[in-house]
């Protein structure tokens, strides 16, 4: 049935893949999955190490969580709101990372970790590279839920230029190897009513440890 199948993967670089759909018939235990994570560990906007409040709200799932503070970014194994360890990753997730990996030709990232990011709209993220973690070629998986946002993929030096990926509900961004360290971030999430989504979630798994 023409309209109903995930488009073919798109190739962003020897080692990084925008998989078109591969989560959509996932997504509804995705979000019950997110459901459950917040409901132990709420989301909550972080400060940046200057002092600035993040736009994207955040949580975390996994042996650790990834935080950003006044003292800096850093993975803990406990969220800093409760001292609590953060909710364990839920098996769909690390089953969604392998399938992903294997669809983008990569090994499983086995990840032990799950950022949680709530966009609302207006809100976007800049460009960055994802740097703390301990293997820089692990392959990253980027899922996204809800309100479409256009993902920016730079190269490896902040001025390369950079490619717009419109991103749906269901998408899934892979990078990992030589692409690891590529700059990425969203646009800002356009602020026309959208009745079916109150917002975008993306769930970041990646080793960290
Ligand atoms: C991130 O780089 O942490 C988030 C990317 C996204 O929301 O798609
Ligand atoms: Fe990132």
């Amino acid at each position: 049935m023409p309209g109903l199948l995930p488009a073919a993967p798109v190739a962003l670089g020897p080692e990084a893949w925008w998989l078109p759909g591969f989560a959509l018939g996932r997504a509804p235990a995705l979000l019950d999955a997110i459901a459950g994570v917040l409901a132990q560990a709420p989301l909550r906007q972080m400060q940046t190490p200057g002092g600035r409040r993040i736009g994207v709200a955040m949580s975390n799932c996994g042996a650790l969580g990834w935080t950003s503070s006044r003292e800096g970014y850093r993975y803990t194994a406990c969220d800093p709101l409760s001292g609590k360890p953060w909710p364990p990753l839920p098996a769909l997730l690390r089953a969604l990372a392998a399938d992903a990996a294997a669809a983008a030709g990569l090994p499983d990232p086995a990840p032990d970790a799950c950022l949680i990011n709530r966009y609302l709209p207006g809100v976007g993220m800049g460009l960055h590279q994802d740097r703390d973690e301990r293997d820089l070629r692990a392959a990253i998986v980027s899922v996204s839920l809800g309100l479409p946002a256009v993902f920016l993929w730079g190269g490896l030096r902040r001025r390369d230029p950079v490619q717009a990926v419109p991103l749906a509900h269901g998408d899934v961004v892979v990078w990992g190897g030589v692409d690891r360290l590529r700059f990425h971030g969203v646009r800002r999430l356009a602020r026309a009513a959208q009745a079916r989504w109150p917002c975008r979630w993306n769930l970041t798994l990646r080793r960290a440890g």
